[in-house]
């Protein structure tokens, strides 16, 4: 990442991390993920060269930032929140990192955004959002996903009880690969095995 966005990536988790130390109601937080967890995901997406990726929970667009800058030329990447004030201030922080061209940044419900997407079209996929609704997300989820793509979901130590449906539904599925890294607030990684 150049020097000039990364400082942007700096500013935006410090006043998102003063802000959020400031404010009692969840929902009025940033919660933006750790900077361990931006790094190890900007780094499997400059490894993976994804044509396609879909960010469920831009938030002010910090994560977005940094999966945007490791797209290759002509990747895209969706992100997605519901929430009307967040995502206008992504708005501004993506064209501030100059990051506007690669990135569709959609106010909508996530599950709507999952179901409007071709099957087997998306190469990374990064959850991060409403985690109670994931276990209803996860046959889009499957569906949307190409064989030998990534899932990607935040806050799985963290907030382990809230996923642990989810978790448990993805490792009882077939031809799936999960594994829990332990970096940031917990994230796992799903593929979905490549018929060959
Ligand atoms: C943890 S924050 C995302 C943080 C962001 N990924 C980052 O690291 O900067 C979760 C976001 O998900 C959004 N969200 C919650 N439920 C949603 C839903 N059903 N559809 C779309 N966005 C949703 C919230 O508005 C919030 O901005």
């Amino acid at each position: 990442m150049d020097p000039e966005r990364l400082a942007l990536t700096e500013e935006l988790l410090a006043r998102g991390r003063a802000h959020d130390s400031q404010e009692s109601q969840q929902s009025h937080r940033y919660r933006n993920l750790d900077r361990s967890t931006a790094e190890l995901l900007h780094l499997l997406s400059t490894s993976l060269k994804p044509a396609s990726a879909i960010e469920v929970g831009t938030s002010n667009g910090y994560s977005t930032i940094w999966l945007a800058d490791a797209l290759d030329a002509g990747g895209r990447l969706v992100s997605v929140d519901n929430d009307g004030g967040r995502h206008h201030e992504a708005v501004e922080n993506l064209a501030a990192a100059r990051l506007t061209d690669a990135v569709d940044l959609v106010l909508a419900d996530a599950k709507q955004v999952l179901t409007d997407t071709p099957s087997g079209s998306v190469d990374l996929l990064f959850l991060d959002a409403d985690r109670n609704a994931y276990v209803d997300y996860w046959p889009e989820l499957l569906r949307v996903l190409r064989p030998g793509g990534l899932l990607a979901v935040d806050n799985c130590i963290s907030h382990a009880g809230e996923v642990a449906e989810f978790s448990a539904l993805v490792r009882s599925t077939n031809n799936v690969e999960a594994v829990l890294v332990p970096i940031g607030a917990g994230l796992l990684l799903v593929t979905i095995a490549d018929p060959g």
